[in-house]
Parts: structure tokens; sequence; C-alpha cells
């Protein structure tokens, strides 16, 4: 596509909504609800939002400009301004970790979001009762397979519609029926009798569980995964933005939202859970509390649980559609720029590639658990340290570049932060997770 004729989104509410679309998926619900109760309830939380406050609002407000600031996606966005600034050409590698970053993540998110297009269906004929047997017989294999093609198919059909008549029209719809959803699903669960537990559980700081190097690391890792950050998913979005977006106010708007459908989601997750009882069921494990724990609790309330679950397990699957929109967005943009491929065949190409790829994550979940693993702490965390070093040392002038829609924010302490905060937090937290994400790369090959 030639330069002037980049595709642009039709208002700010559409950007906004789109990024927010982004940010908020799985992770607000299915990430925040499990590390919330292995990480001390309200002791992670405060630790989440402090790793948001410190690294993940600079991170985003660095992807922002960048890609508005370049207008073009990740890799030739990078080399862009690296040089403008004279400054390596290598730099454009950092863009590639990005792409690799979204061929990864969608792979297996996919799987997980094919689970839960399963689950809104289920949800309405009434789950079987044995919540924990059945999870294992449809969580690997053909099954689920079958489920994230058919979750791939609606992505790639949303992202061939283009930025604005797909993405965005999408996102326009589905944001405010998600915020819904999870409010009245909230209120529902307040007046259950015993949700009370509930919320002792998640608003309780227990602090021996929180204080560890892992839950610090998990807190991290989170920050970064639920705000979209360290692979170019909010970057690729701003590069279809015009000129006159206040890129600080925006990055404040839609880290708000993000961490308001999280907390929305313990709201909702942890009473339905403890009104009936269930809170061994959330066990140690990642999936226990939405894909066991949950439906049980909706058996146990018959008539009532069929409709709250299909409307929970819908919001959860409308998350995901927005966030794979954007994690595909990433590897056809750059396919478009880099190759100059037709948006078409970059969606049919990419969304493919991803689809098998997801095979992987849908033969074990011991797979899908290492993908994971190495997606958020080694791709995204990497991917913020770079990009975190690349604005506030390398590139000519960022506070310019984000100021440019006349925002008067504090931009110094932006700086500040990308130079020397947020460098140090990343560099200790890559450097306390290598070590078990190997070991759990390790283990997984001598398993099979
Ligand atoms: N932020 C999304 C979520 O919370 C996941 C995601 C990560 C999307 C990285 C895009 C890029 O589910």
């Amino acid at each position: 596509m030639a330069a002037g004729s980049r595709e642009q989104w039709n208002s700010k509410a559409g950007f906004i909504l789109a990024a927010v679309g982004s940010a908020v998926g799985l992770g607000n619900m299915w990430r925040f609800s499990y590390l919330t109760a292995e990480g001390g309830g309200a002791a992670f939380v405060v630790l989440y939002i402090a790793f948001t406050l410190v690294v993940g609002l600079p991170v985003l407000l660095a992807e922002l400009t960048i890609g508005r600031g370049s207008g073009k996606s990740p890799i030739q966005a990078l080399a862009h301004f690296a040089h403008a600034a004279g400054g390596s050409p290598a730099w454009k590698l950092l863009g590639v970790v990005f792409v690799s970053a979204g061929f990864l993540i969608l792979a297996y998110y996919g799987v997980i979001a094919g689970w839960t297009l399963r689950y809104a269906g289920e949800a309405l004929m009434g789950f079987a009762p044995d919540t924990a047997g059945h999870f294992g017989e449809i969580a690997a294999g053909a099954p689920a397979f079958g489920f994230h093609v058919v979750f791939m198919a609606v992505t790639i059909g949303i992202v061939l519609g283009g930025v604005s008549s797909g993405i965005e029209r999408v996102s326009m719809l589905a944001m405010p029926a998600l915020f819904a959803l999870v409010i009245g699903i909230a209120v529902y669960a307040a007046t259950l009798d015993g949700s009370g537990a509930g919320y002792t559980y998640y608003l309780n700081a227990r602090l021996e569980n929180a204080l560890s190097i892992p839950i610090f690391v998990d807190a991290a890792g989170q920050a970064f995964f639920s705000l979209s950050l360290g692979m170019g998913a909010m970057l690729t979005y701003a590069s279809y933005l015009g000129r006159d977006n206040d890129l600080p106010v925006e990055s404040a708007i839609i880290a708000t939202a993000d961490f308001g459908v999280a907390f929305l989601a313990g709201l909702m997750v942890f009473p339905l859970i403890f009104a009936f009882g269930l809170q061994s069921d959330v066990g140690g494990s990642t999936v226990g509390a939405l894909f066991v724990a949950l439906p049980k609790a909706f058996v146990s309330m018959g008539a009532a649980g069929r409709i709250v679950g299909f409307l929970f397990f819908v919001a959860l699957l409308v998350g995901a559609l927005t966030s794979a929109i954007s994690l595909l967005e990433v590897v056809v943009s750059a396919a478009m720029d880099g190759l100059g491929w037709p948006r078409a065949r970059a969606a049919m190409v990419a969304g493919s590639l991803i689809t098998l790829l997801g095979a992987g994550a849908a033969w074990s979940t011991d797979v899908l658990g290492v993908m994971d693993a190495v997606a958020n702490n080694l791709f995204l965390v990497g991917g913020g340290l770079g990009l975190s070093i690349f604005v506030g040392w390398v590139m000519d002038d960022p506070v310019g570049e984000a100021r440019a829609g006349g925002s008067q924010g504090a931009l110094r302490l932006w700086i500040g932060l990308l130079r020397y905060a947020v460098p140090a937090v990343l560099v200790f937290v890559l450097w306390n997770s290598i070590p078990s994400t190997w070991k759990s790369i390790m283990a997984l090959f001598a398993a099979s």
C-alpha cells in the first residue's frame, strides 16, 4: 500500500475501544483470577496495580508514541526511529521478536478461547456435574483443536475486514456489551447467599502468599500480558491514528478500563465460587477457577445457572475475540508492510499458520502452559525491556513525539521511568524467571 493511503480509525472512541478490546481478554478473567487466588488476594492485586503504574503505563505510552509517530508496523516502526536517531538498524530485530510473540501467543490463546466457545454452548444446555472430569476430556485433543479452528476463523474474518470496517466496528459493539455483562454478573453474584466469603478471600491481603519472588514475577508478567504490551499490539493499533490524539490521557484511559474489568472479574468469580463452597476446586491449577469451579457453581444454581453461565462465558469469549484480533493484526500489518502483501493474503496466510501452531497447545495442556510461560516471561517482558531502552535512550525526542496531540502530561517522569525504573524492574523479573521457564521447557521435553 502506498504511503498516505494507510488505513485509519474512524473515530477516537473507535481507537480507544479497540485498544481496550485488545487489553481486556482472557488475561483479565482467566489469568487474573488464578494469579490472584495463588498470589494472596488483595496483596497480589496491589502488587499488580503497582506494576501497572510503574512499568505498564510508561511502556504503553512508549508503544503508542512509536506507533503513531511512524505510522508503521512494528519492524518498520523501529527501523524508522532507529534510522532517524542514527541508531543501529539492528533495532529492527526487536520488531521481529514482537511479531514472533504475536504468533506464539495467539496460537495458544485461540485454544483457550476455543474452550470458552464450547463452554458458552454447554452452559446453556447445563453442565454435567463432574466438571473436572469433563474439562479433562475436552481440554486437549481433536475437540480442543476443532473449537480453536472455529475461533480462529472468526478472528481471521474480522481482521480481513480491515481496521475501521472490521476491527473498529466489532470493538464498538463488543466492548460496551462486555462491560454490561461483567457488571451485571458481578451484581448478581452479590445477591447470592454466602458470597461474602468470596469477597473476604478476594479483598483480604494474605501477605505471606504475596511476598515471594515468583509472585512478584507473575505480577509483572500479568501487567504486561493484560495491557497487551511488549509485542507491538498497541504500537500497531496506534499506527492507524491521526496526529491529534492525546496519547498520555488515552494510555491512562486504556489502563484504567483494563484494570476495571480485571477487578470486576474478581467480583464475579470469587463470590460465585465461594457461595457454593467450591473453593477447593480452584486448586493450584491455572484452569481450576474458570473451567472447573465456576461450571460447578452454575450447576448448583439450577436454571438461573444456565443463563448466568452462558452470559459469563459469552463475556469471556467476546474479550478473547477482541484481543485475538489485535494479536493477529500485529502479524498481518507486518506482512503487509514488510512483504507488500494485500491484507487478505496476509490475514489468510498468517491466520492459517497460527492456527496450525495452535495444534501444539491443543494437543496437551502442558504444552499450552509452557507456551504461556515462554510468551509472558521471556517475550513480553524481554520485548518491554527492549522497547523501554529504545525509547528512553535511543530515540530522538520521544517527549515531543508523545506530546504531538497537544498533551501537557508529566512526560519528564515518563522518560525517567523508561530509562531507569522500567529496565531495572524488568531485568530483575527476567533474571528470576529465566531459570524456571527454562526448567518448564526441559520438563516438557523430558516428558515427551
Ligand atoms: N491483553 C490480552 C488479555 O488480557 C492478551 C494480549 C496480550 C493481547 C498481548 C494482545 C497482546 O487477554
